[in-house]
């Protein structure tokens, strides 16, 4: 047994890992740009914000690590009041976790025992099946509707009595596309009320399309909760903070799952100081609407069937072609995100960043 070798070939994992994905990084813009040669490259790859830390942010957080020989306040009260506060609900309703991508593994954890079964559209968030798998339960995969977004109804009707937790990615990543309110109230009176409707709203602060709903709209729905992130719009991708908001005892639940004092000294401290800058968000997230229309209006030049898209990113669905397409993109010194067979995402980045892109593009498919 102290054999070496021996032990090389015992398995120590469990087998059903080996079958999932692994998650691919984005490139690292200081790499590509030294291979390149170039000053610096542009990552369009992460649908993050391009404008820096909002106001107050940096100095809250310099101010907390002064602390770090101390355990964060692991009720996160200040901060759950806050949010509470801000989205007029109760705080026993509000949970945060280590990015909305923890908070969307508790659920599952919360909700779905081994073989229970947990729905959601597909393609989207490259998260989900991973929670699934890593949680036991069984992912049952609806097809995206030939416009790249979500098929509600088939959605409902993909519901069966092992069914616990529906995902509803609301505007969908990577595509971009977002349900209306006639569509998601359908689908919800359609739930049943021992199903819990996780509406992921990671890119919610980018929707201007007055008939896509704000889920917190259903969040008095017995079985709908609402995941948030501040990694987007809020510019806290860094330091990994996401809440959600549910009846309490979900809330609760997941409380109870989540790992202990997940949510760091700095997290709790610079989402603090980046919730009393709503206006300066409202001015940057604007800033990135206007530039996804114009993005998204020259590439529809480009590729056909590009869907309108309601968050920060665009999808171009080039099938076979996105990985070529990826690549045409990298040597000209910006990094975006394809899916191979499926299509490429792209974040959209300051004007200038935008203008490489497209530049990119207009070479590459022109
Ligand atoms: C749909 C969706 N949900 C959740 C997340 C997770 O964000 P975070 O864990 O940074 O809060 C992302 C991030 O890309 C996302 O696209």
């Amino acid at each position: 047994m102290t054999d070496r070798r021996h032990q090389a070939a015992v398995r120590l994992t469990r087998a059903d890992l080996d079958a999932l994905p692994n998650y691919v990084p984005g490139r690292s813009p200081a790499d590509l740009a030294r291979e390149l040669g170039l000053p610096e490259a542009i990552k369009l790859a992460s649908n993050e914000v391009p404008y820096g830390p909002l106001p107050g942010v940096v100095e809250a957080v310099a101010e907390a690590v002064a602390g770090v020989h101390r355990y964060p306040d692991m009720g996160v009260v200040a901060l759950r009041q806050a949010l509470a506060e801000r989205y007029g609900v109760d705080a026993d309703r509000v949970a945060t976790g280590c990015g909305s991508v923890a908070l969307a593994e508790h659920l599952v954890r919360a909700t779905c025992l081994p073989g229970d079964e947990l729905v959601y559209s597909w393609r989207s968030f490259e998260a989900y099946p991973i929670i699934a798998a890593t949680s036991g339960a069984t992912s049952v995969q609806v097809p995206n509707d030939g416009g790249h977004g979500h098929d509600l109804a088939t959605m409902a009707a993909a519901v069966t009595d092992r069914t616990r937790m529906i995902l509803v990615c609301n505007p969908n990543n990577p595509t971009g596309t977002a349900v209306r309110r006639a569509e998601l109230d359908r689908f919800l009176d359609a739930v049943p009320d021992d199903v819990l409707v996780v509406i992921d709203e990671a890119y919610r602060e980018f929707v201007t399309d007055p008939e896509v709903p704000d889920g917190l709209s259903y969040a008095d729905r017995p079985n709908v909760a609402v995941l948030r992130t501040l990694s987007k719009a809020w510019g806290l991708a860094g330091l990994r903070i996401g809440f959600l908001v549910a009846q309490p005892q979900v809330a609760a639940a997941v409380r109870k799952v989540v790992t202990p004092f997940s949510t760091s000294m700095a997290a709790q401290a610079g989402a603090l100081a980046a919730l009393a800058q709503a206006d300066e968000v409202h001015r940057r997230c604007a800033l990135v609407v206007a530039e996804r229309e114009r993005v998204g209006e020259a590439l529809t030049k480009l590729v056909p069937g590009v869907p309108a898209s309601q968050a920060n990113f665009v999808w171009l669905p080039l099938g076979d072609r996105s990985v070529e397409f990826g690549k045409a993109c990298e040597s000209r010194g910006v990094i975006v995100r394809p899916f191979p067979g499926d299509g490429v995402r792209v974040t959209i980045g300051t004007p200038t960043e935008n203008d490489a892109f497209l530049a990119a593009a207009e070479a590459a498919l022109g």
